[in-house]
Parts: structure tokens; C-alpha cells; sequence
């Protein structure tokens, strides 16, 4: 029987390939995130640790990620996730989520974001940054893992304050 500890890959290419979660260490490396990466069923892509223009770039980027986006699952590789913004966007947020990712770590996100098609859709995103121990591998000792999770068709996952919360 399957223990806790491994997961079933969902991803075409990794189907049938069972990873066992127990034998991570941390830091990982860069091919165990990436495993982990095409084992979860929640949209998720990997980015490589630059910063500056047009930085960072996708590395990976999961079956849900592409399906939720209408994305081939190599077109978003190399891409910035700039590829997801449009006119609703709002960039400021954007770069305060960089910001916290690049500055703490970890970062959380509401945003509007538009798949291949140019149709917009809510998503809650939450990153993190993993250290890796083959550095060699993207030129940075950390990636940034982030996962997306779409809420316009849930809207009572953030549902508006009661009116008495406000001022
Ligand atoms: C790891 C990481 C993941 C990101 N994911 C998204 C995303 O899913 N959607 C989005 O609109 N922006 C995302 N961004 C933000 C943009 O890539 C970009 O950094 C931001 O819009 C600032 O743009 P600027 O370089 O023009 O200032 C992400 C940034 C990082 C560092």
C-alpha cells in the first residue's frame, strides 16, 4: 500500500512514477523540486532565483498550471510570469509580492491574471523560496516555488467583510 509519504505523479510525462517524499532532505535539489513540482494536482510552476528585467523565468510549470492557463506545457518555460498579467493587473501588488518573496522568503498574493486565450481569472497565489543545493544548475543557490490557486469560480473562499468590520 502507498504510504503518507509518497504521492502519485499526475503529470503525462511522470504518470505511474510514485515519489517518495521521505527521501527528501533539505535543501533539495533542483530535479527533486521539480519532481515535486509535476506530482501536485494544484497549479504550480518553478522560477529560477534572478532578479531585473524580465526576471525571473519559468522553469517548470505543472499539468494543473497549464491546464488552468491554456498553456502547452513547454510554452510558459523561460517565460516571465509577466506572460499571466493584463490590463486588470494590478502591477503595484505584483512588485510588492516580488518584493516579499525576494526580501522574506515567502509571499501571498490576490490578483487578476489571464490565461493564453486573454481571458481574466481571480487566483490566490502563495510563493516561497527553496534553497537548492545544485546552484550550478540555474546560477542562483534558490527558485521560487508558487502555487495558484483560482477563485472566481469560489468567491466564498474570500468572502467580503461584514459591513460592521469596516471603519
Ligand atoms: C516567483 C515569482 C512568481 C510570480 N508569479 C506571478 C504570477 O503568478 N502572476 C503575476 O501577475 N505576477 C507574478 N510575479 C510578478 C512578476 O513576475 C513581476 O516580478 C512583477 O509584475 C513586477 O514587474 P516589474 O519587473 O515590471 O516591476 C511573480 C514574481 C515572482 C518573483
Amino acid at each position: 500500500m502507498q504510504s503518507n509519504a509518497t504521492i502519485r505523479a499526475e503529470d503525462d510525462q511522470q504518470r505511474d512514477s510514485v515519489i517518495d517524499l521521505s527521501s527528501f532532505q533539505k535543501p533539495l535539489t533542483l530535479e527533486q523540486a521539480m519532481q515535486f513540482a509535476y506530482a501536485v494536482s494544484v497549479p504550480c510552476i518553478i522560477t529560477d532565483g534572478k532578479r531585473g528585467l524580465n526576471a525571473p523565468q519559468i522553469i517548470a510549470a505543472n499539468k494543473a498550471f497549464c491546464d488552468m492557463c491554456g498553456y502547452t506545457q513547454d510554452e510558459p518555460l523561460g517565460q516571465s510570469p509577466k506572460i499571466l498579467q493584463g490590463i486588470d493587473t494590478d502591477i503595484e501588488d505584483t512588485r510588492t509580492f516580488r518584493d516579499n518573496l525576494e526580501e522574506s522568503g515567502q509571499g501571498l498574493i490576490c490578483l487578476i491574471n489571464y490565461r493564453k486565450d486573454g481571458s481574466a481569472y481571480e487566483a490566490l497565489v502563495i510563493g516561497t523560496r527553496l534553497d537548492i543545493t545544485d546552484s550550478d544548475e540555474t546560477d542562483h543557490s534558490a527558485i521560487y516555488m508558487t502555487f495558484s490557486l483560482h477563485i472566481t469560480e469560489a468567491p466564498l473562499c474570500l468572502p467580503t467583510p461584514p459591513k460592521q468590520w469596516k471603519n
